[in-house]
């Protein structure tokens, strides 16, 4: 079914009945929308990356725990957590968005439904808030003539509308401020080929599209000002997961002179990890690495390594955009001062 367009675009919608969820692995192929009606729907949807993003899918989980009250009540609600909460492990917005879910029913509210319905369409209504406040505030920090590359997709579709970085970058190219984008294809899965480049071509962005192994052929010959990433889960020190081969990028960005921007919602920042080596890295299926190879299936005997995320140093981050200000060269320190 296609629910009717409203401004700004969101890939979650709620019926009053289902979650509708965009399904991104069909874009952009097809806009084909997903009418879910179960905890366990919702955590098969974020598991096999239907919708996916660090703040959608924490916004999919807390309507995933709406359902199950729906249909089974509190006990339904409690289960619930615990299904959603194994569906990805590194995103930290899927936790964040659960605890807020399990203090409403902690609070055994009058109309626990009402309640918890409430709670989730206040989660995915501010983070369209702080999406807008981050803009406004990366784009202020990029000088008119700036040459950005983003990787995965980090807009409307990873977030209750907007987006991160590309938030940032679409508030940018409105000021008038940038004089190129690029977007990486974005290994194996090709959420920037797939879904950035369809995100920036209905909003009139021009960009163009580079593979990976372009980039540091790109930052030497055209030079790139910014490198503007999104983040999955940020440690205490400033360390921050985000898509497979962003590490690699940060040390381009940096051996190139280009500054590198985090765009993240406090909801992704975890201040109980104290460093990036305790970020849980998220594996998945070597089959999507062939598939991205155009291979069937893998040769004889060969092994196929598919971590979906990595970790940059903070040291390789100049900015850290959130929407409560931004940090400078992240630390524990300004990190604290952040939550303080
Ligand atoms: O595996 P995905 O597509 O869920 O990974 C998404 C990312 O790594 C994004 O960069 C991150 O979640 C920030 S999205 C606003």
């Amino acid at each position: 079914m296609n629910p009717p367009q409203t401004e700004p675009f969101c890939p979650l919608r709620w019926n009053g009945e289902c979650l509708l969820l965009l399904d991104q692995r069909r874009l952009p192929a097809a806009e084909t929308w997903l009418e879910i009606d179960t905890a366990g729907g919702v955590a098969t949807a974020i598991r096999d990356m239907a919708v996916r993003g660090a703040p959608a899918i924490g916004i999919a989980a807390a309507w995933g725990v709406v359902l199950a009250a729906q249909r089974g009540g509190g006990t339904a609600a409690r289960d619930a957590l615990v299904t959603l909460a194994a569906a990805r492990p590194t995103a930290v917005n899927l936790h964040w968005a659960l605890e807020r879910m399990e203090r409403v029913l902690a609070a055994s509210p009058q109309d626990l439904l009402l309640a918890l319905e409430a709670e989730a369409r206040l989660i995915q209504g501010e983070d369209l808030e702080q999406n807008r406040t981050m803009a406004r505030l990366g784009a202020d920090r990029i000088p008119s003539g700036s040459r950005v590359l983003t990787h995965c997709n980090t807009g409307a579709l990873a977030t209750g509308g907007i987006g991160t970085a590309l938030g940032v970058i679409r508030q940018a190219h409105a000021d008038g401020r940038l004089a190129s984008v690029h977007a990486t294809e974005t290994r194996p899965w090709m959420q920037g080929a797939r879904l950035t480049i369809w995100e920036l071509s209905r909003e009139g962005i021009p960009a163009s599209l580079v593979t990976e192994g372009a980039t540091a052929h790109l930052m030497k010959r055209d030079g790139i000002d910014w490198l503007i990433v999104g983040a999955d889960r940020i440690a205490a020190n400033g360390d921050t997961a985000n898509k497979i081969g962003t590490y690699a990028l940060a040390v381009l960005a940096r051996a190139h002179g280009a500054k590198v921007m985090v765009v993240a919602p406090v909801s992704t920042i975890d201040m109980r990890i104290e460093s990036g080596e305790e970020i849980p890295i998220e594996m998945r299926s070597g089959e999507e690495i062939l598939r991205a190879a155009g291979l069937s299936e893998a040769p004889p005997g060969i092994a196929v390594e598919n971590p979906a995320f990595d970790v940059t140093p903070a040291a390789f981050i100049d900015l850290l955009v959130t929407d409560r200000g931004v940090v400078e060269r992240p630390s524990r320190e300004a990190m604290q001062r952040l939550f303080s």
